[in-house]
């Protein structure tokens, strides 16, 4: 059993504290929000991530989890130090270090000697070591350990990943941190920290870069009368491409691709050299969330201005409430500025501040006295929804597009002439 610190109660310091307790080590968290810390301490948590809030329930109930507002007095008695404060895009497209700074600073003259920091928010390529550089004199050790967490199924990526991945300049620290995951299966990858820093950022542009061709390729479908049901089937046949992240959509987004991709590739531009391919998945993941209003906008036919639309889904996908950087919203906005009256359902997304969207507490009233529906996430509830009891609700005649090609068509199409799919 190891003593841990986790800074940063998050989404990923949230994760990591209630699996690391999970797995027998003793945990503390730590989060400078009063607010948050409140939340925590009633056995809640902020946002909706299922496993978690399983998890954190069961741990809380039994008196497991200790959380705390503050570093003072408590940090010399930690063998490892995990960082999982944020590291939002600033507004040159950098990742904006501020909080990973202030959270090295405070906890820097606290920590015991020889301990551990491990990095475990996304940092740029060369972060952990400067950060080593800066705590050599003190005798305390860098790590970076990159979570590979998908909102949705944060805790069953944490105990059953596909990999761990620890960089560390020397062996000892490197197996020290590893040894945290002994009960926890999946390849392992001890390199360097560079390296360990890399990956995260080449995977997750590697799968925004696949999901750009995805999208681009629906579109062509689109033109040519072709499926990507079909395509993507074909395609997830061969081993070398598999079968995963082949889903055609408005486009990607979260808090994590469009962050990572944009610090991917100023980080090459810095080093002066370039990532065509990256920014090409930027520019054209851009260009799929206009296509989709664009085809969009064409089906429906009839001038936007004052014309009700309905859309379902709102978050940046399914099984999440996460609306950061959601093509939803994007398009939500354009349909808006059209002079469209937008009205909007979402499974999980109950509050949102955006003055031109009316939120509804279900999909069917959203659809009242709507011309067009609008799908833009790939909820599962979607595709059990009735077309009878959607077209009772509709304006005559009503357009129909499903950005996710997630209902069944040929359910729908018998009850709307004009229906239409991503990709399809
Ligand atoms: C992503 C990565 O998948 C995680 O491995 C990584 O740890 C995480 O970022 C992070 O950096 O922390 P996440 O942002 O939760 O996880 O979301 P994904 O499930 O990867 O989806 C990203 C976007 O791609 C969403 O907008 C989703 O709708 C879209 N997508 C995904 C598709 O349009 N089609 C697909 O087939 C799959």
């Amino acid at each position: 059993m190891a003593r841990i610190a986790v800074i940063g109660l998050g989404y990923v310091g949230l994760t990591t504290m209630a699996a690391f307790t999970e797995l027998g080590h003793s945990v503390t968290g730590i989060d400078l929000d009063k607010k948050k810390v409140e939340l925590l301490h009633k056995g809640q948590i902020p946002f909706h991530e299922p496993g978690l809030q399983r998890l954190y329930k069961t741990l809380f109930e039994s008196s497991k989890l200790d959380i705390l507002e503050s570093y003072e007095g408590v940090l010399q008695k930690f063998e490892f130090v995990f960082i999982c404060v944020s590291t939002p895009s600033s507004p040159t497209g950098q990742a904006d270090l501020v909080f990973v700074e202030a959270a090295i600073t405070s906890v820097k003259p606290l920590l015991a000697t020889n301990a551990i920091v491990v990095l475990k928010s996304t940092v740029p390529i060369g972060t952990s070591v400067r950060f080593k550089n800066e705590l050599t004199n003190q005798a305390i050790r860098v790590a970076a350990n990159p979570e590979f967490l998908s909102e949705g199924t944060a805790i069953e990526d944490f105990l059953n990943p596909s990999r761990i991945v620890v960089g560390a300049d020397d062996k000892q620290t490197a197996l020290e941190v590893m040894a945290l995951y002994d009960n926890v299966p999946g390849s392992r990858i001890i390199c360097g920290l560079a390296s360990a820093e890399s990956i995260k950022y080449a995977s997750n542009a590697f799968l925004a870069l696949k999901l750009s061709f995805v999208n681009e390729m629906a579109s062509l479908a689109n033109a040519t009368g072709a499926s990507m049901a079909d395509i993507s089937l074909g395609m997830s046949l061969d081993a070398r491409i598999g079968d995963k992240f082949l889903r055609p959509g408005p486009g990607w987004g979260g808090s994590c691709f469009p962050k990572d991709t944009s610090e991917l590739s100023l980080t090459a531009q810095r080093y002066g050299s370039r990532m065509l391919t990256v920014e090409a998945a930027i520019e054209s993941n851009r260009a799929t969330m206009v296509r989709m209003f664009e085809a969009f906008s064409s089906q429906l036919g009839i001038d936007l201005k004052g014309c009700k639309i309905a859309i379902w889904g709102l978050a940046f996908k399914a099984n999440t409430d996460d609306v950061r950087e959601s093509p939803a919203i994007e398009i939500a906005t354009m349909l808006a500025k059209q002079g469209a009256r937008v009205t909007a359902y979402d499974p999980l997304v109950k509050r949102l501040s955006l003055s031109f969207l009316h939120l509804e507490e279900n999909p069917l009233d959203a659809c009242f006295g709507a011309e067009a529906l609008l799908i833009l996430t790939e909820a599962e509830e979607f595709s059990l929804i009735d077309p009878l009891a959607v077209k009772e609700r509709m304006a005559p005649n009503p357009a129909i597009f499903d950005g996710r090609a997630i209902i069944n068509l040929d359910a729908w199409s018998p009850h709307f002439k004009n229906l239409k799919a991503v990709g399809q």
